[in-house]
């Protein structure tokens, strides 16, 4: 079986993340920040290593500025309603998924102004471009740093100086690039980072963070236990504890913890080095193909290990079962959760065949694939 949709999430994953997660569970599963007692220390210092080393890995100085959620659609709906008011105006882009696009809508039905800024057909946007749109009473520019859809990178360092000149808030989509590209949120001026712990960082699912600049107070979506200041009704004000209520996913994120180790004994640049390779050797096999439409834009220095594609007027469902079926070659078809993302790049109707790959993928799979797309080609 050749898996191609670490886009979705990251498998395998590295052997000490199921034996530390296993480890955590039984060795020392209780639940931290409660009690007092040993079991429940060791769980706590544990789940307080996994923060350093997301600190250390974007560079935060305070790893309590980092809050465990369960994924990235939590970490960005805490981000979004937790800084957006009414009357508040706010930018994003074609390519964002809806974990961005669908809490926006819905600010918007209570007053948020929104504006979405069209990326062009390879899914690139200029900062010079998102600019153009701030007014007034622009709060908050929120964009994706590596499009799920073409792997289009983002400029996210210079929107970052602009959002900083402006005084606006400025939340970057990790999803599809923390844990394989640098984010150092101090040099690109990010005040909150979201990202999943179970795609590029090699966690296990349930797992997620978002980074919170020092200073930057949003309203927490979630009340209840934190185990600290039991005595008031009224949640915490301190970081994490205001974020991050009821009992947190001590063995999920004690895995989170094993595959950065992972990332940063094998190094971030030479994992981005390997998927940038097997990201060109792929485009250069398909563009040989009659009938094969690559989007995005075709060049592995510009766009994160997602490779999109569709075979004439193939529906892309039917490409993609044909490949799980017949080859044992597993990818994403349809629409990604990015709507707008397919109608600017203009396939909605189609949706699109999605090879994403990961740390442990070989360049004899990507030959292995171009082969199947070469038949499949041949009779469609
Ligand atoms: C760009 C982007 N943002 C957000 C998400 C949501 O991540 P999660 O599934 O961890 O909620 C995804 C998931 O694929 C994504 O690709």
């Amino acid at each position: 079986m050749i898996y191609f949709d670490n886009g979705a999430t990251t498998f395998p994953k590295p052997n000490e993340v199921y034996d530390a997660i296993m480890t955590a569970m039984k060795d020392y599963g209780a639940n931290p920040g409660r009690s007092g007692h040993k079991l429940a220390i060791r769980m706590g210092r544990e789940i307080y290593e996994t923060r350093e080393l997301l600190a250390k890995l974007f560079n935060v100085d305070n790893p309590m500025n980092i809050i465990f959620t369960s994924n990235c659609t939590e970490s960005l709906n805490l981000a979004i309603k937790g800084i957006l008011n009414k009357g508040d105006h706010v930018i994003t882009s074609s390519m964002e998924h809806n974990s961005v696009l669908r809490p926006l809508v819905s600010l918007e039905k209570e007053g948020v102004e929104l504006t979405i800024v069209k990326a062009n057909h390879m899914g690139k946007i200029e900062a010079d471009e998102i600019a153009k749109y701030i007014k007034d009473n622009t709060k908050l520019i929120v964009i994706t740093h590596v499009s799920n859809l073409t792997g289009t990178i983002m400029p996210i360092e210079e929107v970052g100086k602009i959002a900083k000149e402006k005084g606006i808030y400025f939340l970057v989509d990790a999803a599809q690039s923390a844990g394989v590209y640098d984010i150092d949120v101090k040099r690109m001026n990010i005040d909150m980072l979201a990202f999943p712990g179970h795609k590029g960082l090699l966690g296990p699912q349930g797992t997620g963070g978002l980074y919170i600049r020092e200073g930057l107070s949003l309203k927490e979506i979630k009340q209840g236990g934190t185990g600290s200041f039991s005595h008031i009704l009224e949640q915490p004000d301190i970081y994490p504890d205001r974020y991050e209520t009821g009992t947190l996913n001590g063995p999920g994120i004690i895995g989170l913890g094993a595959g950065i180790k992972y990332i940063l004994h094998r190094g971030i640049e030479n994992i981005r080095k390997h998927e940038e390779e097997l990201t060109k050797h792929f485009i250069e096999g398909l563009s040989k193909i009659d009938k094969v439409k690559i989007y995005g834009p075709l060049n592995e220095k510009e766009q994160g290990a997602v490779v999109s594609i569709n075979i004439g007027d193939e529906d892309s469902s039917e490409i993609s079962f044909i490949l799980d079926e017949r080859y044992n070659i597993e990818v994403r078809p349809g629409l990604h959760c990015a709507p707008l993302a397919h109608k600017t790049i203009g396939t909605f109707e189609q949706g699109v065949v999605r090879f994403s790959f990961g740390p442990f993928n070989t360049h004899d799979e990507i030959d292995m694939a171009i082969n199947a797309i070469k038949e499949i080609a041949k009779e469609v």
